[in-house]
């Protein structure tokens, strides 16, 4: 069996950044890597060729009649940007304080990890496991997975898992397993204002237009309302009721907002009023500006009325949101408050559904849910409860994996989600990094899971 850690480095040493053509070479490297140590376990590999990065589809057959588990992973991470903040370099891993450092490291590539050397030992123990599995790893997925839709109408067939399972969301500490039930969805657009058709001298013409700037900022300032809710008629209408169970879950996680305030570095929080911070966060939907520009912004000044200026809007969903029913929503709004002295156009990005899942036993209105779910529910809850020494949790988190809602969609399954990053982690910031003890716990109780579904 292969040194999990030492695996991860070698792994996280390979530069994949999806979003930046520079790092074309990064992803190659990391497609290897993949498809390379998945061979090694006996699986068939296959590396589906995409528009852009391709996918990995890896098969075990198994025996028929046994659960087939699809596990997923994403191979490319975040730019490392900004590199000057960077202890030690993104992508030389490096061991510290009970960690690894590096991009990568905890979005996804370590708890990815976890899952490959729990199925490397699980078939180490027993060579003839009934298991089907399949490994499921995409290169797009901090880029919103545009190949991912076609992939999955076009290799349904062979995807006839019963759920999927991954790590690829948060636990709040290092002793607390969390089984992740609900992920916000997304869409995202960016604004581009126009004033005038070039740069003005602002003594000469200032005065007598609208500067784009402050158009983009009205449009901007009129988003929200006072109390932080999003200020755009019907934007609430479908948000999914949260239930007593899920805010008495919430309740167990043992947060003290002050620390999370600290931690945070802000003066006092703005979340809609009912909602605490930890609420909000899981529960309710938000529309953020996640870069502005414009104008001159280099060293010293300019008197100029700039020509243009931009914005980029993500506006998180929760369930039953979706992004069809929200853009138009959100596109109303801009085209209505925009000032009528400036020209504008709205450029779509990419959107993801949001997602929920109820575990066994949890909800008050019961479902109907396939027995394997259920089972892999219960194995993976006994498992997390020896592992960490107490049950997990069940817990909505706000971020997206917008291909879980894809594959319920289309291939009508659930997905079992376990946590593994820590808030310390530094998920998409410089100084990224993954605790090996939880690498450790999380890859044991995958292996646990696995073989409480293979005996059956
Ligand atoms: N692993 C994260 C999603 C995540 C983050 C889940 C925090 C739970 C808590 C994932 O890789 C990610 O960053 N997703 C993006 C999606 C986007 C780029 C389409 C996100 O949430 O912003
Ligand atoms: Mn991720």
């Amino acid at each position: 069996m292969f040194d999990p850690v030492e695996k991860l480095k070698e792994f996280v040493r390979c530069p994949s950044v999806s979003t930046d053509p520079r790092y074309k070479d990064g992803m190659r490297a990391a497609q290897g890597f993949v498809s390379g140590l998945l061979g090694s376990l006996g699986f068939a590999v296959e590396v589906v060729p995409t528009g852009l990065h391709p996918i990995i589809l890896a098969q075990r057959a198994g025996e028929p009649g046994w659960p087939h588990i699809i596990i997923y992973g994403h191979y490319d991470v975040q730019p490392p940007d900004p590199l000057n903040l960077w202890k030690t370099p993104p992508f030389e891993p490096t061991e510290r304080e009970g960690r690894l450092w590096g991009r990568g490291t905890a979005d996804n590539k370590g708890p990815l990890m976890a899952h490959i050397a729990a199925v490397g030992r699980l078939l180490e123990k027993n060579p003839r496991v009934p298991l089907r599995l399949t490994f499921l790893i995409e290169g797009e997925e901090e880029t919103g997975s545009p190949s991912f839709l076609p992939f999955l109408e076009k290799f349904s067939r062979r995807l006839d898992g019963d759920f999927v399972f991954l790590s690829d969301t948060g636990i709040p500490r290092e002793d607390q397993a969390v089984v992740t039930c609900g992920l916000r969805g997304l869409t995202l657009c960016e604004v581009e204002v126009t004033g005038a058709r070039m740069d003005l001298h602002s003594g000469l013409h200032g005065g007598v237009l609208r500067n784009p700037i402050q158009a983009l900022a009205e449009l901007c300032a009129s988003l929200h309302t006072p109390d932080g809710r999003v200020n755009i008629p019907g934007y609430y209408d479908d948000v999914l009721e949260v239930e007593p169970w899920e805010r008495e879950e919430l309740g167990r996680l043992g947060t003290n907002e002050a620390e999370y305030r600290e931690f945070l570095g802000i003066p006092a929080f703005h979340a809609p009023p009912g909602y605490t911070p930890f609420e909000a966060v899981r529960f309710l939907p938000t529309l953020e500006f996640n870069g502005i520009g414009g104008g001159y912004q280099g060293e010293g000044s300019k008197t100029v009325i700039p020509s243009k200026a931009l914005v980029k809007i993500s506006c998180r969903l929760v369930p039953n949101q979706t992004p069809q029913k929200i853009r138009p929503l959100l596109y109303a709004a801009i085209r209505e408050r925009m000032p009528k002295d400036v020209t504008f156009r709205i450029i779509d990005q990419h959107d993801g559904m949001p997602y929920v899942v109820v575990p066994p036993g949890r909800s008050n209105t019961p479902r109907n849910q396939p027995p394997r779910l259920a089972q892999a529910f219960r194995a993976l809850d006994a498992a997390a409860t020896e592992v960490f020494g107490r049950a997990p949790l069940y817990l909505r988190e706000g971020g997206s994996v917008p291909i879980i809602g894809d594959i319920k969609r289309v291939l009508g399954l659930d997905s079992v989600l376990f946590g593994l990053f820590l808030p310390q982690d530094n998920l998409h910031a410089p100084n990224e990094s993954f605790n090996l003890r939880v690498m450790q716990k999380g890859s044991e109780v995958s292996e646990r899971m696995l073989s409480t579904l293979a005996a059956g």
